[in-house]
C-alpha cells in the first residue's frame, strides 16, 4: 500500500487527495493549523485518509506533495523530506506571494528555488496548470479522444516517473518539460498554462511556445 504525504490542505492539496484516495492509495494530510482542524475533511475523504502535522505528513509519505505557496523563507520539514520524491503544485504569484527577485530576474525559476530548499529532496513540479476540481472530473481513460495532458518538470527520472503514473492514474497524459529550469515554460501568464484543455500534442506546442520573460517570473 502506497502512502502519499500532502502538505496543504486547500484546493489543491483535498483534491489530489480524493483522486489518490480513488486510485487505491493511503493519504496522509497536513495544514498549517494543525490536524485538530481537518477532522471535517478527513471525514469526507473516508478511511484512506488521516490528518497529521507538516512533518508528519512528510514522514509518513511514500512520496509527498506540497501544495503551498512557496515562500522566500522555507516553511516545509527538510529532514522530513529527504530522500523523498516532492511533488510541487506551486504558482508564484505575486499578488499573493510578494516578489522574489531571483525569479522575477529569471535567475531561478520557482522550483528551482523550492528544490534549493530541499536539497536532499527529489523536486518535481506537476498539476500546477489545471484547475484544482478539475483533477476528479476532466481525467479520461488512456486512447479517450478526450483525454488531456499535464506537464511535468524535474531534475531527477524517478520523479517524472511517479508523476506520469499518476496523471495516468488520474486520467491525463504526461509531457516531460525536464529539467527545472525549463518549468517556467508552463507558469502563469504561458500558453500552457492559460488554455487548461490541453491534449498532449496541442501542450507540448505551447510549451515549446513559451516565451521568456526576462526580467519577470519565469
Ligand atoms: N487552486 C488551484 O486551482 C490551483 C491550481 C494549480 C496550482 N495551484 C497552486 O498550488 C498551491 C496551493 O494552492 P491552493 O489553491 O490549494 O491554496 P489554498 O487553498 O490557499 O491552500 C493552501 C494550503 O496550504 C496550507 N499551508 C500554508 N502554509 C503551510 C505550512 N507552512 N505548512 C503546512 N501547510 C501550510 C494551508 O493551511 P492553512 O489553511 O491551515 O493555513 C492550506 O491548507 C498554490 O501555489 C497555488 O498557486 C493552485
Amino acid at each position: 500500500m502506497v502512502t502519499i504525504g500532502i502538505i496543504g490542505a486547500g484546493e489543491v492539496g483535498s483534491n489530489i487527495a480524493r483522486a489518490a484516495i480513488a486510485n487505491g492509495y493511503q493519504v496522509v494530510i497536513a495544514n498549517s493549523r494543525g490536524p485538530d482542524t481537518l477532522s471535517e475533511l478527513v471525514e469526507t475523504l473516508g478511511p484512506s485518509a488521516r490528518a497529521a502535522t507538516a512533518e508528519g505528513a512528510a514522514a509518513a509519505g511514500d512520496i509527498v506533495v506540497v501544495a503551498v505557496p512557496l515562500k522566500v523563507i522555507n516553511d516545509m520539514p527538510v529532514a522530513a523530506l529527504a530522500g523523498k520524491v516532492v511533488i510541487d503544485t506551486n504558482n508564484y504569484m505575486v499578488w499573493r506571494d510578494g516578489h522574489i527577485p531571483v525569479i522575477d530576474s529569471g535567475e531561478k525559476t520557482v522550483h528551482e528555488l523550492r528544490q534549493e530548499h530541499l536539497p536532499t529532496s527529489k523536486v518535481v513540479k506537476a498539476f500546477t496548470h489545471i484547475q484544482a476540481l478539475r483533477i476528479n472530473t476532466w481525467g479520461r481513460p488512456a486512447g479517450s479522444p478526450e483525454r488531456l495532458a499535464l506537464s511535468v518538470s524535474s531534475d531527477f527520472p524517478e520523479a517524472v516517473q511517479w508523476v506520469t503514473r499518476l496523471y495516468d492514474q488520474f486520467g491525463f497524459d504526461t509531457v516531460d518539460n525536464s529539467p527545472l529550469s525549463e518549468s517556467w515554460r508552463s507558469a502563469p501568464g504561458q500558453p500552457a498554462w492559460k488554455q487548461e484543455r490541453q491534449p498532449r500534442l496541442e501542450l507540448a506546442a505551447n510549451l515549446a511556445g513559451a516565451v521568456a520573460k526576462n526580467p519577470g517570473p519565469r
